[in-house]
């Protein structure tokens, strides 16, 4: 353990995965391992599932939206942008971030607020700053006590009604999948969902994604809210 807590294997976790993502082309292919061709499949049930929380009793307002492991910008653009009048993009490699300034284009760039190049382990949201924290295809990439952390200051990120939304792969056994090569893992169902309680959050929806290819990873959606606390 070093003084910030974090060993030995937790820095060559983090530091195997900047590498691995230093090396790979800043396009929605690259975002996407290859499988740049499911991105509308993608954002047509992300879009869905906002549409319907945001027609559910005390909706998110629709001011301001994080984009966590934002990538080149591919949720914001297709997805936040259309939703709220102000996004920020969290995202620890700075070339994929100057990307996203020329993939999102001029009229989309009026929205965008900040740009935080810094891994999501590092990084905590301004108090009550945010209606709806998207977090997609990066939390595998938090070891599970970074990731608990990660999510207690989100909360405090959210403003009234505010939610966390993620969407990720889940294992389909109940064991958690390594991937050496990006330094990820994928975590089964309920290991998530214990995380989540960990955080002290309630999962007020979980969806599952439709139309996937197969053979690829089962992709969940988990629309999260700080637990309500019951006085005793
Ligand atoms: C599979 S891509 C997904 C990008 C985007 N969320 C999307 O769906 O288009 C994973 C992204 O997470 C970023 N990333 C990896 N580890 C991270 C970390 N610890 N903190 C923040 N971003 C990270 C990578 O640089 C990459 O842009």
């Amino acid at each position: 353990m070093d003084v910030s807590g974090a060993s030995v294997d937790d820095e060559t976790f983090y530091s195997n995965a900047v590498q691995y993502w230093s090396e790979i082309p800043p396009t929605i292919d690259g975002m996407l391992g290859g499988f740049g061709h499911i991105s509308q499949t993608d954002i047509r049930d992300s879009k869905l599932l906002l549409k319907q929380l945001f027609n559910s009793k005390e909706p998110p307002g629709r001011e301001y939206a994080l984009d966590c492991g934002a990538g080149i910008g591919r949720i914001t653009k297709h997805l936040l942008c259309d939703f709220f009048d102000n996004v920020d993009l969290v995202e620890q490699n700075p070339k994929f971030l100057s990307q996203a300034e020329q993939y999102l284009g001029v009229k989309l760039q009026e929205k965008i607020r900040n740009y935080y190049s810094v891994g999501l382990q590092s990084f905590k949201p301004e108090t009550g700053k945010y209606d709806v924290i998207w977090c997609q295809w990066v939390l595998g990439h938090l070891t599970d006590l970074d990731l608990v952390t990660f999510l207690e200051s989100c909360q405090s990120g959210l403003k009234l009604n505010g939610v966390i939304i993620i969407k990720e792969n889940i294992s389909s056994s109940d064991e958690i999948d390594k991937d050496e090569r990006d330094s990820s893992v994928t975590r089964p169902l309920s290991l998530y969902r214990e995380i989540f309680t960990k955080a002290g959050l309630d999962c007020y929806r979980q969806v599952k994604q439709r139309n996937f290819p197969k053979g690829l990873y089962t992709v969940y959606m988990f629309i999260l809210r700080p637990q309500k606390l019951v006085p005793e």
